[in-house]
């Protein structure tokens, strides 16, 4: 094998698009998932690369240092692509120590594991996947660019914002050779519904209520999650050390507008007469400290590294839905146990 890559949180949504593009697109690199299996990571998202000889995986906490330093002693890693996190704003709500715990101490566990493990840093990277959260929130102009202050709003981008210094700390410090990517919202297959396009798909399969948070109006930039691997490959292998790069579709949706996309796809593939899935429509007390608007400037990385989205929204919208369709033993294996308790009280009050 010519190099040996860590993927972190490689069983995720985000983690198992990558996994698979890199295991397929480079049969000379050694695939090393390392992945603690929470509730969001799920190895059946990998279910198609289970022999592929250049691909393994190691059940790791990334908090766990010394087991960390483990997987650094048995496999030569040349190159991290950290993305292992808690992922969701909601449950960052309700607990923010884990998301403390994973995103931050976990991240520096990898960086000092990283540190201790690389005699030398000629030819290493550590390749951290944050978030556009980091910036805060946006008025109804104007973009996110790599040079926006950070000023994060929830425990879960606090969080990421406080990885992303831990990264740029160990570069300038220590001279670890970093990259960072701060992308915007990601859809598409894998996702766990909990997030809104995966969690409404769902509940129009089931006639469950659509709980759109305030009045709908808040504005998210959507990206076709594998359109977020293709760039993660393209800054692993050409990024300048040392930069960070925004990530996003110049997609932008109104939370309403495109909850009323959603059922209309969702409804016809669904072979249902158009509209019948708008009475779902719940509008619900607001997210605490619900950030307005995300929107990113990925012009850095159209200039310098020549990507682009490839993929148009409602493209990649109809491509969704009709996955969750085709794949629902996916979607009622992990609907099922813990899943409906984490719901259950919350469809009871709504
Ligand atoms: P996800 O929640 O689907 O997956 C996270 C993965 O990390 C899971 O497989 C989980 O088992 C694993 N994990 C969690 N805690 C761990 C731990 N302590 N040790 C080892 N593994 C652990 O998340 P995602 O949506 O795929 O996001 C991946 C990364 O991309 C995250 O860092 C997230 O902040 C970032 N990101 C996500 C989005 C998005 O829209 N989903 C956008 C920008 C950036
Ligand atoms: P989400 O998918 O949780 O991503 P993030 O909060 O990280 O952007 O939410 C996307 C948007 O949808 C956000 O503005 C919150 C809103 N939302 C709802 O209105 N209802 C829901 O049930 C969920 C999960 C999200």
């Amino acid at each position: 094998m010519k190099k040996n890559i860590l993927i972190t949180g490689g069983a995720g949504f985000i983690g198992s698009h990558l996994v698979r593009l890199f295991v397929n697109k480079y049969p000379d690199y050694r695939i090393i998932n390392l992945d603690k299996l929470t509730y969001a990571g799920n190895l059946t998202n990998l279910k198609d690369l289970e022999n592929s000889p250049n691909y393994v995986f190691e059940k790791v906490d990334i908090c766990d240092f010394s087991a960390v330093q483990t997987v650094f002693a048995k496999y030569s890693i040349d190159g991290i692509i950290h993305l292992a996190a808690e992922s969701h704003v909601d449950r960052s709500i309700k607990d923010p120590f884990s998301f403390a715990r994973t995103n931050i101490l976990g991240t520096l566990s990898l960086l000092q594991a990283a540190k201790e493990a690389w005699q030398t840093f000629d030819g290493k990277l550590f390749y951290h996947v944050s978030t556009d959260e980091v910036y805060g929130s946006l008025g109804k102009e104007g973009f996110f660019t790599e040079t926006t202050p950070y000023q994060p709003h929830s425990p879960y981008s606090a969080s990421k914002a406080s990885s992303d210094h831990f990264v740029r700390a160990f570069h300038d410090t220590y001279g670890l050779p970093t990259v960072i990517s701060n992308c915007s919202n990601n859809y598409g297959p894998y996702q766990f519904p909990e997030k809104l396009i995966p969690l409404f798909i769902n509940n129009i399969i089931n006639n469950k209520p659509l709980p759109v948070y305030g009045k709908g109006e808040n504005v998210r930039d959507w990206l076709y999650v594998v359109d977020h691997a293709r760039a993660i490959d393209v800054i692993f292998h050409s990024g300048k050390i040392g930069e960070t790069y925004n990530i996003g579709g110049f997609n932008e949706w109104k939370n309403i507008d495109l909850i009323r996309l959603m059922i209309k796809v969702t409804d016809i593939l669904l072979g249902r007469p158009e509209g019948t899935s708008e009475k779902l429509i719940t509008f619900v007390t607001d997210r605490a400290g619900h950030d307005l608007r995300y929107a990113i400037d990925s012009n850095k990385l159209k200039n310098e590294l020549g990507w682009e989205p490839s993929l148009q929204f409602e493209e990649g919208i109809e491509k969704t839905v009709r996955w969750y369709l085709d794949n629902s033993e996916w979607l009622n294996s992990v609907t099922s146990g813990a899943y409906q308790e984490y719901y259950k009280n919350y469809y009871s009050k709504i």
